[in-house]
């Protein structure tokens, strides 16, 4: 045998613990931080009773997952479905998906096509070019309601991910160029002093929470920036963005955050219509829709959709790449010896952990991927999958930062492909640039949990990271 490759890792590289292993490691620590809470006082006691939040947040979630009926829902399969289709797969709430959802998409590669009959049924298409094909044909695959289950129960649709061409074009041209690449290098500065300012302050410190010191106030400080509002105001949109993505179990939670979003995002717009300034709504307010100026609520909706797409997929990009780097010292190794490779690390890491969901509802009867589908139709068009096909990637499971030609489809495709992909790219090159070079050498805290959430975004909940300082 020759010398182990360093750029292999084979997807159970990936692997998380079992959600059982999980809850009883997250137990432990609650018990040993409870014991020791008494003893604290002030400053350190905040921090315990802080830490003590996420641990048990953190093990609500590992525990409850994958037995959570909510959602369950299961019909009989439909006569158009071949019953040797059907498979149950929960790429919400499974615990495979729960302990490693590219470990358990790879399993449903045996088939081009399957039915699940959980969240009231949906077909999984798992090759690349089915999954492409899907993307470009918005006219029967329609963005209509595009989570499984269905997002945030809203009366109103989110301008453009949830309208079809031609009503989605007029909303995507206002919003596009706000992020194009233009509009992107112009705030670079910016992007790279909020950056900078969080690495100065966790690097002297030996040890952070990944999630809370790093990956969740980063983009959301950037978020704040655009929308021209003062950094201090970042703590509550993570506040709000955990409670509306992350508690897919409890609607009431979810439809709560909703509303104080929405109530702050009117009156930010009400406050920028009467003193207009250099940020995004200020932009927006200046826009038209077919040829008539936009109203108020259709800019409130725009915004609310860019906090739901822009804060928790970066958040999940930074988390899912850290914890690679933190588990695959070559890897590392590889991006600090050469920062020059950090660009087409962002797009291997972004592949490899394709952790964006999407699903669409099937407009007329048709035969699609060698199946009958019917109108009404429910499909996931998982990003993850693509990445996963041999017939799309030559050596599809070895994460390669020099790989050629990565056209993977993270950012998705079609006229919904992702608005704020250049924004995230930026935010994504500058956190690996500027953490390595004051942080080059980190692992995962040892004892302590990693937990993830599966859904319509695959992400972390909480990366403990250690190093010398
Ligand atoms: C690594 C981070 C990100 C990933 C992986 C990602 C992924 C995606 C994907 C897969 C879609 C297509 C959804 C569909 O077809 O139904 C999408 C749409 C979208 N994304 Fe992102 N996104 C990221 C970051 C961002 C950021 C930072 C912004 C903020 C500006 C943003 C704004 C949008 C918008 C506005 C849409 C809807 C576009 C449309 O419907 O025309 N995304 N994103």
């Amino acid at each position: 045998m020759g010398k182990p490759d360093p750029n292999a890792s084979d997807w159970s590289d990936l692997d998380l613990l079992t959600v059982d292993e999980a809850t009883e490691r997250l137990d432990a620590e609650i018990a040993a931080l409870t014991g020791e809470l008494d003893a604290l006082a002030g400053p350190e006691r905040d921090a315990a009773n802080r830490r003590l939040d996420l641990l048990v947040t953190a093990r609500d979630r590992a525990a409850a997952g994958p037995r959570r009926p909510l959602y369950d829902a299961t019909p009989e399969r439909p006569a158009h479905v071949p019953a040797e289709l059907v498979r149950d797969v929960d790429h919400v709430f499974g615990p495979d998906f729960l302990v490693d959802p590219f470990a358990a998409y790879r399993e449903l590669r045996d088939r081009r096509v399957w039915w699940s009959p959980r969240h009231g049924g949906y077909w999984i298409l798992t090759r690349a070019e089915d999954i492409r094909g899907a993307y470009q044909q918005p006219d029967l695959f329609s963005s209509a309601s595009t989570g499984i289950p269905a997002h945030v129960q809203r009366k109103e649709k989110l301008y453009p991910l949830e309208l079809d061409p031609p009503a989605h074009t007029a909303y995507r041209r206002v919003i596009a160029p706000l992020f194009a690449p233009k509009a992107v290098t112009a705030r670079t500065a910016a992007i790279d002093a909020t950056c900078a300012a969080l690495v100065d302050e966790i690097a002297p410190r030996g040890r952070a929470e990944f999630l809370a010191d790093f990956a969740e106030p980063f983009p959301t400080r950037i978020f704040t920036n655009i929308l021209g509002l003062p950094v201090d105001e970042a703590p509550k949109f993570v506040a709000w963005n955990n409670k509306l993505l992350h508690s897919q179990d409890q609607p009431e939670r979810r439809r709560e955050a909703g509303i104080e979003i929405n109530g702050y995002l009117r009156e930010l717009i009400e406050a920028r219509r009467a003193e207009p300034r250099d940020d995004v709504v200020s932009a927006l307010l200046a826009s038209e829709v077919d040829g008539r100026p936009i109203e108020n609520d259709e800019i409130q909706n725009l915004c609310f959709l860019l906090f739901i797409a822009g804060l928790d997929t970066v958040t999940a990009a930074l988390s899912w790449s850290f914890r690679f780097l933190a588990l695959h010292p070559e890897h590392r190794r590889q991006i600090v010896d050469d920062p020059a490779l950090i660009p087409s690390a962002v797009e291997e890491l972004l592949r490899v952990h394709s952790f964006v969901n999407p699903a669409r509802t099937v407009t007329r009867d048709a035969e699609f991927a060698g199946v009958q589908l019917r109108e009404g139709d429910r499909v996931l068009l998982a990003t993850a999958l693509v990445a996963q096909d041999p017939d799309e990637f030559a050596d599809e499971a070895t994460v390669r930062f020099d790989r050629d030609a990565n056209r993977h489809l993270a950012f998705g495709a079609g006229p919904h492909r992702c608005a704020g992909s250049h924004l995230a790219r930026d935010e994504l090159a500058t956190a690996l640039t500027l953490w390595h070079r004051q942080i080059p050498d980190y692992e995962i805290a040892a004892g302590e949990t990693v937990t993830m959430h599966a859904g319509g975004v695959f992400g972390l909940d909480r990366l403990p990271l250690v190093w010398s300082a």
